[in-house]
């Protein structure tokens, strides 16, 4: 539960301040700072998604309610794998499209994160292109989510949203 909302808030976090700070024209000493902090934020998330992986890995998630159809079991379950996807796969991308553009990340301006690759300007480009799709899809991914999670709650009244709220 805290390591879902946490995250929930830190993605929220970074996909706006993503779109804000490309919105930014040209390059000013604004853009450069948010350019750090979003990267910051989107290494922390990768940090953060492993350790719910490997929670998710170890402790399996209690089952779904038995009146919930099995079509809607099966959509859940590869919704939710297609976030997990998601969580891990965002900050890989925007981490090798740094590096790849010619700028290694130093994580809040303390720690040198390791360089894996050259500077590579064709790989920038498709790595751009791919950050920014996968983030379209993680924003249908988690509408889909969250109007599922409205649907159980509000429509079937079947106690499933309840289960990730700590302070039921
Ligand atoms: C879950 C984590 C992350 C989310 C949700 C996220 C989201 C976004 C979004 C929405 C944009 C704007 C795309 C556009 O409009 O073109 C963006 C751009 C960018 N992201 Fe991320 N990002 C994440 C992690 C990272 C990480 C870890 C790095 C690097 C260490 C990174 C580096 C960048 C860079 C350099 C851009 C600018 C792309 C450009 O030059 O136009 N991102 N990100």
């Amino acid at each position: 539960m805290l390591l879902h909302w946490l995250i929930a808030l830190l993605i929220i976090a970074s996909f706006a301040l993503g779109v804000t700070m490309t919105d930014i024209p040209g390059i000013t000493p604004t853009k450069l700072k948010y350019f750090s902090w979003h990267k910051w934020l989107g290494v922390t998330i990768l940090g953060f998604a492993c350790l719910r992986l490997l929670w998710r890995l170890s402790h399996a998630a209690p089952a779904y309610p038995a009146g919930m159809a099995a079509w809607q079991q099966k959509a859940a379950s590869g919704l939710h794998q297609l976030l997990y996807l998601l969580m891990l796969a965002i900050p890989v991308s925007g981490y090798f499209y740094s590096l790849a553009a010619g700028v290694p990340v130093v994580y809040l301006g303390l720690v040198a994160l390791p360089v894996l690759i050259d500077p590579a300007p064709e790989l920038k480009m498709l790595l751009k292109t791919v950050h920014y799709a996968l983030n379209m899809t993680l924003l249908g991914a988690v509408g889909l989510h969250v109007v599922a999670a409205m649907k159980h709650h509000f429509i079937d009244r079947d106690g499933i949203f309840k289960r990730i709220l700590p302070l039921r």
